[in-house]
């Protein structure tokens, strides 16, 4: 299988902006720890994106609303310790940057010195437009995220798909013209129609990367966890397995324990 982009040194903001502009998809994935990054970055992954998922799949909370800042800079500094070629992104959890501008300047200026990222994600559309500016101002490059926000999810009161009427389409649009004029490089688009993730993709010069948006974006993004087969109770049809790890790990687990019940482990060449 061909690796993207193995000749470029290290992926930057420049760089995913300019893959657009050559017409060529990026490919994203979440990762939250030193192990799990180094082997994403190995295979040649162009984002790693720290998400606030962790509070699902690191943490085992039913939603990202409970992850604190301190919690995603620790995740955020291990994996920035492993990557040498993907471009790092550290989500500001929620409550870190909604309340005002210099909230979450603090918040971002923390992720920025404390992890080593080289980019901070945060949730919002046109509401969030004059915060970004300042964060961009400030030279915080800036992901925003759009559409079915997981940090909205008590207000959506469901995780069923957004922008299916067309006064919420036409939001989307507004949203995602003025994140762009607020100067960040790229937007994740998360459960929306295809065909409105190809509008928008279409009238944005910033790559759009999708997640549950289809396959006219310039991007897709998956929780790698879900990816790899390792969390296999959250099924929505967007995500695609590319491995079963969690039938592999029980086994080797289970092949560990019988093992040292039997006694056949250690054997003598495993011992000193
Ligand atoms: O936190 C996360 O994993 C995300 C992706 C779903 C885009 O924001």
């Amino acid at each position: 299988m061909a690796t993207p982009h193995k000749s470029i040194s290290r992926i930057t903001t420049y760089t995913i902006r300019q893959m657009k502009k050559s017409e060529q998809k990026i490919a994203m994935l979440t990762a939250y720890d030193f192990s799990f990054a180094q082997l994403i970055d190995q295979a040649g992954i162009d984002i790693i994106l720290v998400g606030d998922s962790a509070s699902n799949v690191m943490a085992g909370h039913e939603t990202t609303v409970p992850i604190t800042l301190d919690q995603m800079i620790y995740h955020g500094a291990s994996v920035v310790r492993a990557v040498k070629r993907a471009l790092v992104v550290v989500d500001l959890p929620f409550g870190t940057y909604q309340t005002n501008t210099e909230l979450a300047m603090q918040s971002a200026i923390r992720v920025m010195k404390e992890t080593g990222a080289h980019a901070v994600k945060l949730e919002g559309g046109e509401y969030m437009a004059s915060t970004i500016l300042s964060l961009v101002q400030a030279g915080i490059p800036v992901m925003g995220h759009i559409g079915l926000t997981p940090q909205s999810i008590y207000q959506f009161g469901t995780y069923k798909t957004r922008a299916s009427n067309e006064t919420e389409a036409e939001q989307l649009m507004k949203d995602a013209l003025a994140l762009e004029a607020a100067g960040c490089f790229a937007i994740v688009v998360e459960k929306i129609p295809s065909a409105l993730a190809q509008k928008l993709a279409a009238s944005i010069s910033i790559p759009l990367i999708g997640i549950g948006a289809g396959p006219y974006c310039d991007g897709q993004v998956l929780v790698m966890h879900d990816m790899l087969g390792i969390q296999t109770d959250f099924t929505p049809r967007f995500i695609r397995q590319y491995a079963q790890l969690q039938s592999v790990i029980i086994g080797a687990v289970q092949q560990y324990a019988a093992d040292v019940k039997s006694q056949s482990f250690p054997n003598q060449s495993e011992c000193y």
